[in-house]
């Protein structure tokens, strides 16, 4: 019988691309999705047909419980959260009701519906995985970051994070539940929300190409990221949540670049010198900024022998050529108020 997984987050990037890669595998998907007309579930089903879906949302315990009961997953895979740094200061409780608690949500959900007591062992369990995020490191005390670097998290996101990402291990603990984080670096890809540093870049000079505007406004570009592509990342989950023992990883590439030479290279790209268009706006800076983030994924390659193949350099010029065929069909994603 074909395995069972049930994907919070199943209307974001990685759920589409985790899907993709699980019915590749033979899965039986299905998707958590909440509101009573959410138009990005429509979007979703136009992508990925045969992705089952089930409503609920992780701010309701009872409706977590019943996506449970009525899917009966092998596995879960909690990506769901509010998860643009930016809006965690503006709505900051709301950010921790879905993105920390959300996570104690799904946990009891399924250690009620397997009927865990403490102490229990994880054999034939539901087997768990939580998307935690390098944001957690925060003010970084050393580089590169590894499963043991201290959390310094700088924003609300991050410190929700935390939580999720302690109460995994928690219950792993506690209850010995098969439950894992990874640690997850940036990723990104075409289908990357518009608010995003990268996707705002690749549409950006994507618009200029062609004509549709005349400058970009950003923020900080001197902060420095470790930019993966989301396809490689969804594989490192998988492969997490199929190892012998839960432990959790590190996710990344294991390389640095600034926001500067993003711009530069997605600006090359689309055949643009970025200087003549790009003006800062010190409105786009963060409250408390987190300035380098750099992963060291070397347990992740030699316990799960997952590597990344996108290069950075591969990943901005697959952006760009994205969003510069979906803006000459007339199509432009709203970047809201976010940007
Ligand atoms: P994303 O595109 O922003 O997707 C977030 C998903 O969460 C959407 O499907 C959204 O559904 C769902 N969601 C929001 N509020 C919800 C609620 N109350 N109940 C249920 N679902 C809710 O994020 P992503 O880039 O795919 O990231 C996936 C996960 O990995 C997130 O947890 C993120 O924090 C974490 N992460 C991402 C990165 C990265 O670089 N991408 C790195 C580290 C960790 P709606 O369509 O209904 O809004
Ligand atoms: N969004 C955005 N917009 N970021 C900008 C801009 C701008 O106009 N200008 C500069 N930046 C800088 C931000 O200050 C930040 O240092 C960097 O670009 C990356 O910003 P985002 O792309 O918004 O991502 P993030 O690093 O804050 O968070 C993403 O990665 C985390 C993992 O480290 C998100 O996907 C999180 O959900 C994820 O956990």
């Amino acid at each position: 019988m074909a395995r069972r997984a049930l994907i919070t987050g199943i209307t974001g990037q990685d759920g589409s691309y985790l899907a993709e890669h699980l019915l590749g595998l033979g899965y039986e998907v299905w998707g958590l999705a909440r509101g009573q007309a959410n138009p990005r579930v429509s979007r979703m089903r136009k992508l990925l047909s045969d992705v089952q879906v089930v409503r609920g949302d992780l701010l309701d315990q009872g409706s977590l419980i019943s996506a449970v009961e009525r899917v009966q997953p092998d596995e879960v895979y909690n990506l769901g959260a509010i998860s643009f740094v930016p809006m965690s200061w503006e709505q900051a409780e709301l950010t921790a009701e879905v993105t920390g608690m959300g996570v104690l949500r799904m946990l009891e959900a399924i250690r009620v519906c397997s009927g865990v007591s403490r102490g229990g062992s994880s054999s034939g369990q539901i087997r768990f995985y939580q998307a935690s995020s390098s944001e957690m490191f925060g003010q970084v005390s050393e580089t590169p970051q590894t499963e043991r670097t201290a959390f310094h998290p700088r924003s609300p996101y991050g410190v929700a994070k935390a939580y999720g990402h302690f109460l995994t291990q928690n219950y792993r603990e506690s209850y010995g539940m098969f439950a894992v984080s990874g640690i997850l670096f940036n990723h990104e890809s075409p289908r990357r929300g518009a608010e995003f540093v990268t996707r705002k870049v690749s549409l950006g000079a994507a618009r200029i190409k062609l004509g549709l505007a005349t400058e970009l406004r950003l923020g900080n570009l001197e902060a420095r990221r470790d930019w993966g592509f989301a396809g490689d990342y969804v594989k490192a989950m998988h492969l997490m949540v199929q190892s012998g023992r839960p432990e959790d990883y590190v996710i990344g590439t294991g390389r640095m670049k600034s926001v500067r030479e993003l711009v530069e290279a997605a600006f090359a790209a689309a055949g643009l010198d970025w200087e003549r268009y790009v003006v800062t706006d010190q409105a786009l800076h963060r409250p408390a900024e987190v300035d380098l983030l750099c992963a060291d994924p070397k347990k992740a390659r030699a316990q799960l022998g997952w590597e990344p193949h996108v290069s950075f350099d591969e990943l901005v010029a697959m952006m760009v050529d994205a969003d510069l065929r979906l803006l000459s069909t007339g199509h432009d994603p709203d970047d809201g108020s976010w940007s």
